[in-house]
């Protein structure tokens, strides 16, 4: 599942317009949906012939929980779909959509959880997901959840609709409640709708922290694509964040995975947005001095959403008589190294990334957490508990631990059980495939997305070692693969540290498994060499990029021996020239076009 990208002023929403409008090439903003964005949690739903065979959490995007027999349970979902006379219903379907609690619902519902000493949720939203997770699905039927259906994920070849709206009007004829929809000719007439939802909103029965604008065309969708897991045909304009205020009692400061300082503040708690809060960040040195936050401030907090709460700015007039300026320190408050403020940088380092013990933990944590080698059974409890009691150091220890199942055993809320299981999930986690396994080292700036990248193009960890040492020009040419990236690789790599790392886990057993890159079909562009030059009729260059790049083809900016194929539209010049002295096969943009359907 796809995120959406945010928008939050009117500039956000111009730009994404204009975007549109320069990718496609054309002048006029396109037809433009606007929904609300439901504050729940996603549901992707299947059904094949018409009935519901599957429906799984949004989760981390990749990999959700399969909770079709909760979903079951859902009024507003439907076991079957319903046919209207002489309409087709496709073979496979997938729908996706929003499952939520309305306030009033969720008033009545926490008071009656009060009622019998059950556990309170904090907001609706945390209420719709936990009731959804539910191991007992008479449970999850109890509770009061709404569905809203706002997109036809994939269709099956059978079906097929011309817009985001024809969808939404399938979904309803099929028996689902979708989301309230509108459709706009122009960006000042979403703007308008905006300005007057920002207080209409809370006359709304359930909450919604945004609104999505979608362009209605499917095709045009289909041709403006995806950037970095998100499409580039739609977006969330985020309404402000709900702003309170509360005193500043303290200002702890926090040692994180790559040695950033960050100060955090320690709160009189107070309710915002559902939750209670206790702590914000302050982000860093300057964010405190250029606002002049100090500790006994009376301040504004914000929470918007999903985000970390902030400290937004001190009420000056609130200020205590003895209130001193916050000196930040200038040693690690964990290992007492000197901290380290790189030219350029706002944040202040540990540079000791080796024996902290705030960053071993969080390395350990991270390496073996969700978004690393996904071990399960443990977590932050588990690796502090094993470091306090010396069974751990390093992440290489983790594969070491089947040597102390004994004392593992003997400890607090570990039984024998327990013990095997996690056992069981380390060995099974030793072969791991190269994009996890990258990710999992938590070099600076690659995540799982980057690693998949670097993993599609050298397949083994080997090669692409030497890659890395040898070729930074061939990393850097991937799409999607900046120098900063080239050179935070270069730096983890050229560590002496990483090739005992490495070679540590080797010799524990740690296989990384060459990945395999998802097979693209057959076509004539697979794996060629394209340059663009010149300006096209029916496409842009970004376009024809994103399209030739999606074949399995390589664009590059310069013509050479290598190149097999020049695409020259109208005025094309040195390039053009430099392709027919080389003997380069040129096409014109007919024969690009021909080429590619
Ligand atoms: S469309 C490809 N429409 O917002 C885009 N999402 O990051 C798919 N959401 O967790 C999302 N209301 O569950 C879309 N009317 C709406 C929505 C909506 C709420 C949620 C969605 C996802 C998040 C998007």
């Amino acid at each position: 599942m796809l995120s959406l990208s945010n928008g939050f002023s009117e500039d956000d929403i111009r730009d994404f317009s204009d975007k549109i409008c320069r990718f496609l090439g054309v002048s006029e903003t396109t037809e433009i949906v606007c929904e609300p964005k439901v504050d729940g949690v996603s549901l992707s739903l299947v059904y094949e012939d018409g009935k519901l065979v599957r429906g799984v959490t949004r989760g981390d995007g990749v990999t959700g929980e399969n909770i079709t027999e909760n979903v079951r349970t859902l009024r507003d979902i439907p076991m079957e779909l319903e046919v209207k006379k002489g309409e087709i219903l496709p073979q496979k379907v997938e729908i996706r959509g929003e499952v939520y609690i309305t306030r009033i619902n969720f008033e009545a519902m926490n008071a009656k959880q009060a009622e019998v000493g059950d556990k309170i949720f904090a907001n609706a939203r945390n209420a719709a997901a936990g009731s959804l997770r539910q191991l007992d699905s008479t449970i999850t039927a109890q509770r009061p959840l709404e569905f809203f259906a706002y997109a036809l994920a994939s269709v099956s070849d059978d079906l097929s609709f011309e817009t985001h709206t024809d969808e939404l009007h399938a979904l309803q004829r099929w028996g689902f409640v979708t989301v309230p929809f509108k459709a706009f000719g122009s960006v000042d007439g979403l703007l308008e709708n905006y300005n007057g939802m920002v207080e209409k909103r809370f006359e709304l029965p359930y909450a919604i922290d945004g609104l999505v604008y979608k362009v209605n065309d499917k095709n045009l969708q289909k041709r403006l694509g995806e950037v970095a897991r998100s499409p580039r045909w739609a977006i969330a304009h985020k309404f402000p964040a709900e702003q309170v205020t509360t005193v500043l009692e303290g200002i702890d400061v926090q040692v994180g995975r790559t040695g950033v300082v960050t100060p955090v503040a320690r709160l009189q708690p107070v309710e915002v947005g559902g939750v209670t809060v206790s702590n914000a960040t302050l982000h860093n040195e300057d964010y405190i001095a250029e606002r002049d936050i100090r500790v006994g401030d009376t301040v504004f907090i914000e929470r918007a959403g999903d985000v970390i709460p902030k400290v937004v700015k001190p009420v000056l007039e609130k200020r205590p008589e003895k209130a001193d300026i916050f000196s930040f320190p200038r040693e690690c408050p964990v290992c007492n190294s000197n901290l380290v403020r790189l030219e350029g940088e706002a944040a202040w380092r540990c540079v000791n990334h080796l024996s902290c013990r705030a960053q071993v933990e969080a390395q350990i944590i991270y390496f073996v957490g969700k978004h690393g080698m996904d071990i399960d059974g443990l977590g932050q409890k588990q690796v502090q508990k094993f470091l306090e009691d010396g069974l751990i150091k390093t992440v290489v220890d983790v594969f070491n631990l089947k040597d102390h199942a004994e004392q593992l055993k003997g400890q607090e809320g570990f039984g024998e059980k327990s013990v095997t299981n996690l056992l069981e999930s380390i060995e099974r986690a030793k072969q791991v495939e190269l994009p996890r396994f990258l990710a999992a080292l938590g070099i600076p700036l690659v995540g799982y997305e980057v690693a998949r990248l670097l993993a599609n193009r050298y397949g083994t960890l080997e090669i692409l070692q030497s890659a890395i040492l040898d070729k930074p020009d061939d990393v850097e040419s991937i799409d999607g693969i900046g120098s900063r990236i080239v050179e935070s690789l270069q730096v983890f790599w050229q560590e002496p540290h990483t090739q005992e790392l490495l070679k540590g886990l080797l010799t524990v057993g740690v296989t990384v498994m060459p990945y395999e890159a998802p097979q693209v079909a057959d076509n004539p562009f697979l794996g060629k060499i394209v340059v663009l030059t010149g300006t096209m009729e029916n496409m842009t260059r970004d376009e024809a990029k994103v399209r030739l790049q999606s074949l399995g083809a390589k664009v590059s900016g310069s013509v050479s021996s290598k190149t097999d194929y020049v695409v020259a539209g109208a005025a094309a010049g040195s390039k053009l020239k430099k392709a027919q002295e080389l003997g380069v096969a040129v096409l014109d943009e007919a024969a690009f076009l021909e080429k590619l359907s």
